[in-house]
């Protein structure tokens, strides 16, 4: 089993300025909780018990979150708001957070890199901070799949998602060999390829296991694309010396740091939220309503 995770959450959030001028953009919510809750929760659910948030500065909110805010609990227990209570009690409870400073923006393989001591020599997960991932039949979440696969392989296995053309060159890229049933060997990967060069249609959604040697290849990688150390750019290597898996997955993603992706993840969301579901719901047919009508031209 894989008990421990890295989640990079260190990114500038430049996609979604000015929001994120003063707020990360991990810290936007989601119905009513913030984008690294869902995604912490994810990790928690599939078993992990020590996740290192690794932040750049500016990026404080994200520790407060999951730590005690005692003013606030002994406040909502003196109001007898007991409901709250237990709902912010869970949220600090749900794991050991481990806040480790990444102090350049050096790119994502750096930030991973910076985990290397809280992680030493397990197997861990690494989840990007803004990609949720929602289960539809409430099975088994992404990173559940993948620490599954990774316990019948042993060896690196991430996630991997079928993209359209265009959107080809926005993700790292699987070069894959061989598939049985949701599981591919893989050759290498590329970081953002134009199409022309991409080896697949085979994307990366931000969901990885990875045996610790990647620590060793992190190290050894220079500056990639957009002059960052690139984690793809480490994984490729790894892909070259062992075992390397890619693996398909069911549930639907939204990438909650592109600005349609955080709206649809609103929506979804609160479909699937018991107090909100049916308001939510006649809302949604009173707009295809009025859109049909032809209004919002
Ligand atoms: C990062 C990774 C890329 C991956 C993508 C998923 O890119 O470098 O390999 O496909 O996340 O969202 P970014 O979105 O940070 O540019």
């Amino acid at each position: 089993m894989i008990k421990k995770a890295i989640i990079p959450a260190a990114g500038l959030g430049t996609r979604f300025l000015p929001a994120t001028k003063t707020v990360p953009k991990e810290m936007l919510t989601i119905v009513d909780a913030p984008i690294i809750f869902y995604v912490v929760e994810e990790a928690v659910k599939a078993g992990i018990e020590d996740i290192v948030l690794i932040q750049g500065r500016g990026k404080t909110a994200i520790e407060d979150f999951f730590d005690l805010s005692y003013e606030l609990e002994d406040k909502l227990a003196k109001d007898g708001k007991t409901h709250l209570l237990e709902r912010l009690t869970k949220i600090r409870s749900m794991a050991n957070i481990i806040s480790v400073r990444q102090k350049q923006p050096l790119g994502l393989g750096h930030a991973v890199l910076c985990g290397q001591s809280v992680i030493g020599k397990s197997p861990f997960a690494v989840l990007l901070g803004d990609e949720i991932m929602v289960s539809r039949d409430g099975g088994p979440n992404v990173t559940e799949q993948l620490s599954k696969k990774f316990d019948d392989v042993q060896a690196s296995v991430v996630a991997v998602m079928k993209v359209r053309d265009e959107d080809v060159s926005k993700y790292g890229i699987a070069d894959v060999e061989e598939k049985s049933d949701s599981l591919f060997k893989v050759k290498g990967f590329v970081e953002k390829p134009k199409l022309a060069d991409a080896p697949s249609r085979w994307a990366l959604p931000g969901r990885y296991v990875f045996s610790s040697d990647i620590f060793e290849e992190l190290k050894n990688t220079k500056s990639g694309v957009l002059g960052e150390i690139q984690l793809t750019d480490s994984m490729n290597m790894l892909a070259k010396k062992q075992n390397f898996y890619a693996s398909t997955f069911t549930s639907d993603r939204h990438d909650a740091g592109d600005k349609f992706g955080y709206l649809k993840a609103n929506v979804e969301l609160s479909l699937r939220n018991l107090e909100l579901k049916n308001e939510m719901k006649n809302y949604i047919q009173e707009l295809a309503l009025r859109l049909q009508q032809g209004e919002f031209k």
